[in-house]
This record gives structure tokens, sequence and C-alpha cells, in this order.
């Protein structure tokens, strides 16, 4: 991928680039829908990534290696869907005060889009570490993931946190324990012995700006807005675990409650996810992707028929031990933990039971867990 990006950029800029960063995409064990909750989640930063390249120069224009066309960023009119986070980047940090030289950049990767693998935070963070280092503005990364967040709040997700902390501090065959309430994360080792994660992607298309994404955080919002008359203390939905259950069913209808109760539910898969990796407690993890799959399809409601034909199609298998959709859902990944020696059969099994369901093949690899923005010698 790095010689690809650096013969296209050589091609296009007629010159070689003085620096290429690479920002991973992410998978996320469990804790799905609890960031912006305030809660506790547990990504790993996967090797597909996204690969920037980039040279001083006398304008600055960023170009697409996979769509083949460029934005300048003085350009209002047909901005291409992808220029909108460096959009977003570029608005976000000049209106905190910061600036840079004219570049050429160019990015492309192997980091499929839109399948739940938070391909836009990667662009967001590896586009904000580049700018820093070429910019010299020496940001601490606790501060630069921050900004990432925000920068891509601008472009119209109401999402959380976890996509940005993973990808800025991925750390190889770990994950990351993060609580949400305070930014901080602690290094979890997620290597089983005779055991891979493996990634299956629907296909389904989702972008979260379109999705139901914004009306679940929205829900949330607007339950703890509830609680808070008779509990003004809440400061999130992850408070809400010593409040009885009576009292919050006293306070929302049925949809509030479920989503409530799959967002408590799946912050004590997270702890207990964290317990089960510790120990090596394989069935007990596989349950846990089952479990919280079950929550985010029946509770939280944010499955689909292909993400549910793949879960299915791991419990009925008897190989893998478990598996569960990922990121924000109605469409997008899932991911599966499957005996190494194993892998090739489930892999073509299920890849045809998807094909003869669904009249397409899902993309499915193995997940390599790895470090993450980094920038790249080449
Ligand atoms: C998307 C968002 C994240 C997170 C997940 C759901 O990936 O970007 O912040 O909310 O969905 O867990």
């Amino acid at each position: 991928m790095v010689q690809q990006i650096l013969q296209h950029f050589k091609v296009w800029a007629g010159c070689a680039p003085i620096m290429i960063y690479r920002a991973p995409g992410r998978l996320n064990l469990i804790g799905e829908h609890t960031d912006y909750n305030q809660g506790y989640c547990l990504p790993a930063a996967i090797q597909q990534s996204v690969y920037f390249a980039l040279a001083p120069a006398h304008e600055t224009v960023v170009r697409s290696m996979d769509h083949g066309d460029q934005w300048y960023p003085g350009q209002s009119i047909g901005v291409p869907d992808w220029a909108i986070y460096f959009k977003g980047v570029m608005e976000w940090m000049k209106d905190k005060g910061y600036s840079w030289p004219y570049f050429k950049l160019m990015f492309g990767g192997d980091l499929p889009v839109g399948a739940g693998l938070s391909s836009s935070s990667a662009i967001v963070c590896g586009f904000i570490a580049l700018l820093d280092e070429f910019s010299s503005w020496n940001v601490p990364t606790d501060q630069l993931t921050r900004f990432a967040v925000k920068a891509e709040q601008a472009s119209g997700v109401d999402g959380g946190m976890m996509d940005q902390i993973c990808i800025m501090n991925g750390k190889k065959d770990h994950a990351l324990f993060i609580q949400c309430s305070d930014w901080t994360h602690r290094f979890v080792p997620i290597h089983l012995e005779g055991f891979r994660w493996l990634i299956a992607d629907t296909g389904v298309r989702h972008r979260l700006i379109d999705s139901d994404y914004n009306k679940r955080s929205f829900a949330c919002k607007s339950i703890l807005r509830k609680l808070k008359t008779v509990f003004p203390e809440l400061q999130s939905l992850s408070d809400c675990k010593g409040i009885a259950a009576e009292t919050i069913r006293s306070l929302t209808d049925a949809t509030e409650y479920a989503y409530l109760s799959y967002v408590l539910e799946e912050n004590q898969r997270v702890l207990e996810m964290v317990n089960a990796l510790h120990e090596h407690q394989v069935e007990r993890v596989g349950n846990l992707l089952l479990e919280g799959h079950q929550g985010l399809k029946n509770k939280y409601q944010v499955s689909c028929d292909e993400l549910d034909f793949l879960v299915a199609f791991s419990r009925q298998s008897g190989v893998a031990r478990g598996a569960r959709m990922m990121g924000g859902g109605f469409g997008g990944s899932t991911v599966h933990l499957v005996p190494v020696d194993q892998l090739e059969t489930y892999k073509c099994g299920m890849a045809n039971a998807y094909q003869n369901k669904f009249g397409r093949s899902p993309l499915i690899f193995p997940a390599d867990i790895v470090d993450g923005v980094a920038r790249i010698d080449f």
C-alpha cells in the first residue's frame, strides 16, 4: 500500500512526498453505542488503513487516490463527499487559531468505506496528526484526539470518541479499554491462543450521517433529560446503574426503557469481557459477543437482516465461538471469534451461505491488531 501511494503521488505531484502517514481502521470487541453515553468500550486498531502522502506546495490541494479526483479548500461548489472530513479538520483548526503552510496531499488505502470500521475517523485522525507534524504545532495526542472528535462531529455525526481514541492510541495485539466519561484508556491483550478475530463485511453501506445513528444519540439525550427531572445529579445514561428498574420504567416509555437497559447491560458486558480475555475464557468471550448482538438487535434496534444472518451463521456453524455486529449499525461489519485451524473452512462456508441468501459475497478477512496513527518510513 505504501509503495502504491508513493508511486501515485509522484506521478500526480511531480515530486516525492516528504512524509507518509498511516491511520488504521478499528474493530470493536464490545461496548457499542456506549461512548456517547459516557460508558465503556473495547476497540482495537486493525491493519487495514488510510495512507496519506504530503509535500509542500504553492497552493493547497487534496487528492483521493481511490476516487481519482481532488479538492481545493477554497472550492465551495462541487465538494466531493470524501472532502468533508478534510474540510472539517481545516475549519476546526483554523477556528482554534492554527495555521499551516501550503501542501499537496494524496490519500487512499485498503480500509473499506462505510463498513463500520471507522474509515471517516481514520481520515480525520490521520490528517490531523500529519498536519500537526507538518505545521510543527506539537499539540499533545490527547488534545489532538479531542480536536479530531470535534472536527468529525462538525461534519454532521453526533458521534462519540471511541474511534478517535482507538485510532490515535492503538497498540499491536491489544484492545483499548476506554472509560468514556473521562476519555482515559488502558491496554488489554486480546490475543487468544489458537483463535483469530475475523471480520465479515456485509457490503451494506451506511453513512452515519444518513442513518438512524443520530436518532439514537438524540434519544439518549432525551431520556437523560427526563431522568434528570428526578435525579438532577445524573451526568449520563451510564450513571443510571444504581437506579431501581421500576423507577426508570415509570419515567420512560417502552422504547426508551429498552435503549437504556441496553446501554447499562452493554457497559457490564465490557467489564466482563475484559475479565474473560484476561483469564482466556474463550467460551465466555464468545457468549458475550452473542449477547451484545442480541442487545443491539432487539433492544437498541440498530441491526439489519444481513448482520443478523452472519451472526446466526456463526451460532449454527458450531465453529465460531461467537460473533456480533460492530460500529454504528444498519449495515457494515461483524466480528467473529474463530479457531485458527478452521479459519478457511469457516470463511468459505460463510461466504457461500451469504451468497446463496443475498446474491453477493461478503468481504471476509482476519483482523491483525496493530499500532495507531504513525508516520511511516518509505
Ligand atoms: C460509530 C461512532 C462511534 C460509536 C459507534 C457505536 O462508529 O463513530 O463513536 O458510537 O458508532 O458504538
